[in-house]
């Protein structure tokens, strides 16, 4: 078997921590990726191995039969379209995208017969959650919106097609990763991109509520390190958490960032705490998180710079981002 693997959304934030990964572990690695949210940049350290190709392939596009696809031994399924509003706003990108692009990458995974398939779920999937309770890969599945909606189908979608079409697969609900080249534009929502901006600026962070919500954060090159051991176990056709199983307060993140505080109100849809229960993943994989979140956050802080283009969420300009965000996800809850 050639050690070939290929990475959609490559290009992207997780997807180049692993396409490092792979050609460190002596793969030769091709990726396919719009370049939508990721970019070549995220690549260009690699710019001279021989062994990383790149094409410009949207997934919404791809045939069953693309000869990228031949001798692959690996597909790691990352490409994908994230963030609340702007899936609210077009909920027929995002099930295009990641419902029937998902179809597709597994058509051609098929037609070729990769070895196996990996996908790049959320634990978005798990709702609002008991905050006192970690969720388990059993715990109740309640998506709040369609970003959420889109990628817990495609994980049945992965897992229907390895019981008709017998491709080995397994599925990894990523908790809230953070690292070097985290997407630093977009839509408003993830923590990190609207923090370090700030900070860059001196300004001070906008605090949700009142900042003691938790979230598991879990560093990216652990979460590379997680789907590589999934490709490679004796163990397939299972789902895996992946977290740190030690979830932070937002205020403690900004302790860490030591800036001021600016608190804006609370935003319905979202769990008080994601918390991962990372039991299986521990047991079968034999992973675990080696980043500490002080280290992970410090690792980060050396590269602030690259926050230097990013947008400024200022509290109007969230007042307005965030609008459909209320609108909607707030009746939801109140059923
Ligand atoms: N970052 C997280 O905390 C997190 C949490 C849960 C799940 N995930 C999932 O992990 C995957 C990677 O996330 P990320 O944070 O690295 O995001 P990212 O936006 O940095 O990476 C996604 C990549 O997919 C590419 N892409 C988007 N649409 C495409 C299309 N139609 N055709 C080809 N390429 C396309 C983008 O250009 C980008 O490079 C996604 O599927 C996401 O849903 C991420």
């Amino acid at each position: 078997m050639k050690k070939i693997a290929l990475v959609t959304g490559g290009a992207g934030f997780i997807g180049s921590h692993l396409v490092d990964l792979l050609l460190k572990k002596k793969y030769t690695v091709r990726v396919i990726d719009n370049f939508s949210g990721g970019h070549k940049k995220n690549l260009f350290h690699q710019k001279k191995n021989k062994k990383l190709i790149i094409k410009k392939i949207d997934i919404n596009n791809l045939k069953k039969n693309n000869y990228f696809f031949k001798n692959v031994s690996y597909v790691f399924h990352l490409a994908g379209i994230g963030d609340i509003v702007p899936s609210i706003e077009n909920p027929q990108k995002y099930m295009n995208t990641n419902i029937q692009g998902t179809i597709n990458v597994l058509e051609a995974s098929r037609f070729s017969g990769v070895k196996r398939f990996i996908y790049a779920a959320s634990s978005s999937c798990y709702g609002i959650t008991d905050p006192n309770i970690p969720s388990s890969e059993n715990s109740k599945i309640d998506p709040q919106y369609p970003y959420a909606f889109s990628k817990y189908i495609g994980e049945l979608t992965v897992l229907h097609w390895s019981k008709v079409y017998k491709i080995d697969v397994n599925i990894m609900r990523i908790f809230n990763a953070y690292g070097p080249r985290v997407r630093t534009t977009g839509a408003y929502g993830a923590v990190f991109g609207v923090f370090f901006k700030q900070k860059l600026l001196k300004l001070p962070l906008t605090v949700v509520g009142d900042g003691n919500q938790k979230r598991d954060f879990v560093y990216v090159s652990d979460v590379a390190k997680a789907f590589y051991l999934a490709a490679k176990s004796g163990y397939k056709n299972r789902i895996y958490n992946i977290g740190t199983g030690k979830p932070k307060k937002i205020n403690f993140l900004v302790k860490l960032l030591k800036s001021k505080k600016n608190y804006i109100p609370n935003r319905p849809g979202e769990p008080r705490s994601t918390w991962a229960n990372i039991s299986r993943i521990k047991r079968d994989l034999k992973w675990k998180p080696t980043i500490k979140f002080n280290n992970g956050v410090k690792k980060m802080l050396l590269n602030i710079e690259n926050w230097k283009d990013a947008p400024l969420w200022t509290p109007e300009k969230i007042k307005k981002a965030t609008k459909l965000w209320y609108k909607y996800l707030s009746k939801s809850q109140k059923r």
